[in-house]
């Protein structure tokens, strides 16, 4: 096992890809970035260079780091071009097919040592592992959105991945200036298996009218020191991630608490996903955001 990663490959330059590139890239590492859909990868290499300038206005990083992480990072439309990387983090659609033809194909390109990483959500490691040949190099590194942000990244081993991998994972996320924290390979993993029940029953709270929007964000704010309300929070992850992290936990462990609030099923099936499509349980047109009455 390559315990010396020199050269990263991030396959899928969607959301999360691209702020994985970009904490790769500001931590020395070298990064090939993989998208399936070529055309869309100098946008992403624009992204990521206003997203580093953010942190050098802030302060909280060099122009030199900023510049010297850009030139650390390649674009590529093929995949074959991965061959020389130690690890490669696969972070594309969120579909366990497509997942699948990925791990397939890079069995073939990248050589026999070099670690294989899943940033799954939801799908199960042991399972995607089984389409990985020499499964014990196989480990799911799953990163929060924001990745620049979010300090934590979960490791987590399917039953087949070998304990020098866990050891190789963990290791690579510190030296991100991340905390690695291991959960093992069950649905939602750790921060989403306690996030989404605790989102989903601020909908309930809503939904049988326990209190306002208003009122259950400011009362988790300043009754449990949480630095974002609930339906804020939901809103900003977006209420069709947190129906489906809902559905997989509901379906996977086959357990009523989980079951979806049917007002999160109601303002999904009509286009409102929070602040990306413009209402959720608030109003984006406004600012600040106006809170909601339920529908
Ligand atoms: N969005 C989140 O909050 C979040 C958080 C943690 C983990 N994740 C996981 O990260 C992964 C990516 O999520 P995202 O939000 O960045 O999705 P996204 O839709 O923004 O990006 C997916 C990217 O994958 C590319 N792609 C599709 N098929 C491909 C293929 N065969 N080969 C290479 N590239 C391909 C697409 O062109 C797109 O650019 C998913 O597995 C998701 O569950 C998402």
């Amino acid at each position: 096992m390559i315990a010396n990663i020199k050269t990263v490959g991030v396959v899928g330059a969607g959301q999360m890809g691209c702020g994985i590139a970009h904490v790769v890239a500001l931590a020395g590492f070298d990064v090939l970035l993989h998208d399936a859909n070529a055309e869309r990868l100098p946008a992403v290499l624009a992204e990521i260079e206003r997203n580093l300038g953010r942190q050098v206005r802030r302060g909280t990083i060099s122009d030199s780091d900023a510049s010297a992480a850009m030139d650390r990072i390649q674009t590529t439309g093929d995949l074959r071009s991965l061959a020389p990387v130690d690890l490669v983090i696969e972070s594309a659609l969120e579909d366990e097919e497509v997942k699948r033809g990925i791990f397939a194909a890079l069995c073939y390109i990248v050589r026999p040592d070099c670690v294989i990483a899943t940033n799954t959500s939801s799908i199960a490691i042991t399972r995607l592992g089984a389409a990985v040949q020499k499964p014990e190099r196989f480990v799911g590194i799953h990163f929060m959105n924001p990745v620049p942000m979010m300090a934590l990244v979960e490791v987590i081993p399917g039953v087949a991945t070998a304990a020098d991998t866990v050891r190789t994972a963990t290791a690579f996320v510190t030296r991100l200036g991340k905390t690695p924290a291991v959960a093992q390979d069950f649905p939602a993993f750790m921060v989403n298996r306690i996030l989404a029940p605790m989102l989903n029953e601020a909908i309930y709270a809503l939904h049988e009218g326990v209190g306002t929007v208003e009122a259950i964000d400011k009362a988790m704010r300043l009754g449990a020191n949480h630095p974002m309300g609930p339906l804020e929070l939901a809103d900003f992850i977006g209420l069709d991630i947190c129906l489906s992290n809902l559905q997989v936990l509901y379906e996977s462990l086959a357990d009523p608490k989980y079951r979806p609030c049917p007002l999160l099923v109601k303002y999904v099936e009509a286009g409102w996903l929070g602040a990306k499509s413009g209402r959720g349980f608030y109003d984006y047109s406004t600012d600040p955001p106006t809170p909601l009455p339920a529908a």
